[in-house]
């Protein structure tokens, strides 16, 4: 079952580059730069003409949503709002008719987020699942949807879950904005990077035994680590910190970037573990200056940039990736963070794939 490797978080970690082109199958035409999802299609005129749109999940999946938010509004001119399903249903928010409800679960069994699709359906919102798990709760309650088709995921820290989610609601969101033909450019750009994604995911992994080492020499006895980012790469700083919780037991802090000076530049000093997310598009220049707040604090971060950016000094130490399409860039830079956190709980002796206390689906309040 796990093949060569260790642990199934390694091995769906590695599978990756294989799941990314498995959720693109039959939906991407790389030619035409179309994109066809099936189970959606009957239903793209009603959510065109949507109030908003309402995305609902938990954990992980939850972060898949905040990661695809920007580039949803950008190419559907539609509102969007990410919610927790937890306080979704904690606060009875309002929902109507004309609002569309989009519930993303691997599992499709998170009891959080069936109690919030159920909340929907009873106050008329059209609700979509996004899924990895054919014939799951929300699979077959939701009016339509997508699956993943990222094969099983049995780590419970999710991996290619997160990717195939995130590439699923990017293919949503190119497929919604088809009529607009001002949006006709964007939509080629980032089918063409979608084409390259997986060879580009296979040159991450190549810095495995880099991580690896930077786990062993720098991050493993730390007590603490904040990662920091902001626009698209904002989920990947949460993402990356849950994954360190989830698998090491290790506190992290996922901070959107603008935030720093509203409180956790409180908390930078020389023995504060930072990784900054510093990739290029329009923020750069934001990120650039949040870089200068924490070593003007005497904070030495790890930073995150793209393979032949000259601009960082050779002070830092750095993990390199790809460039590639702003919106698309989160799912490059989520690897070395994926890696980091299998490290780190494989250095602290815990068990990978069943970390304490966690369970792959909670299907209980
Ligand atoms: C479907 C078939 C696929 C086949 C393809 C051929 C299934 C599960 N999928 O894939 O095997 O190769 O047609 O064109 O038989 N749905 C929900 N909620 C969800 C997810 C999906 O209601 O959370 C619905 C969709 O609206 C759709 C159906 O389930 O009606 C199947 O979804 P999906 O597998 O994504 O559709 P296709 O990719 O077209
Ligand atoms: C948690 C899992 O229990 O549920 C996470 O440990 C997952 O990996 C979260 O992201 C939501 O699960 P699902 O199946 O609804 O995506």
């Amino acid at each position: 079952m796990k093949g060569s490797f260790d642990h199934f978080m390694q091995k769906e970690i590695y599978e990756q580059p294989e799941s990314v082109v498995n959720t693109m199958r039959g939906r991407v035409n790389f030619e035409s730069h179309k994109v066809t999802l099936g189970g959606l299609k009957a239903y793209l005129a009603t959510i065109r003409r949507c109030r908003r749109i309402v995305f609902c999940a938990c954990g992980t999946s939850y972060h898949s949503c905040v990661a695809t938010r920007a580039i949803f509004e950008e190419l559907t001119e539609i509102p969007v709002s990410v919610e927790l399903a937890s306080d979704f249903l904690d606060r009875k928010t309002p929902i109507f008719r004309d609002d569309v409800c989009v519930f993303v679960s691997q599992s499709g069994e998170t009891a959080d987020t069936i109690l919030a699709l159920r909340y929907s359906l009873e106050r008329g919102a059209l609700c979509l699942g996004i899924t990895n798990t054919v014939g799951s709760t929300i699979s077959r309650e939701t009016h339509c949807g997508v699956h993943i088709n990222a094969g099983p995921e049995i780590g419970v820290a999710s991996t290619k879950a997160y990717t195939s989610q995130f590439i699923a609601l990017v293919m949503m969101a190119i497929q919604l904005s088809e009529d607009r033909s001002s949006m006709t450019q964007r939509r080629n750009d980032i089918i063409e990077e979608l084409r390259k994604l997986s060879d580009h995911i296979k040159q991450v992994l190549n810095s495995d035994k880099e991580l690896q080492q930077l786990a062993k020499d720098v991050l493993y006895k730390e007590k603490s680590l904040l990662i920091m980012g902001r626009g698209f790469q904002n989920a990947t700083c949460l993402e990356g910190a849950l994954k360190i919780k989830e698998v090491s037991y290790m506190h992290s802090e996922g901070i959107l970037a603008g935030e720093l000076k509203h409180g956790p530049l409180a908390l930078i000093d020389e023995n504060m573990p930072v990784i900054l997310i510093m990739t290029k598009d329009s923020l750069y220049p934001k990120v650039q200056s949040a870089l200068q707040q924490v070593t003007a604090r005497k904070g030495q971060p790890i930073i995150i940039c793209n393979d032949g950016d000259e601009g960082i000094s050779s002070q830092y130490k750095t993990i390199r990736v790809p460039q590639t399409v702003d919106c698309l860039q989160g799912l490059l830079t989520i690897i070395p963070l994926q890696l980091l956190s299998y490290h780190l709980a494989v250095l602290h002796g815990v068990d990978v794939d069943f970390p304490r206390n966690l369970a792959k689906s909670v299907t209980v309040e």
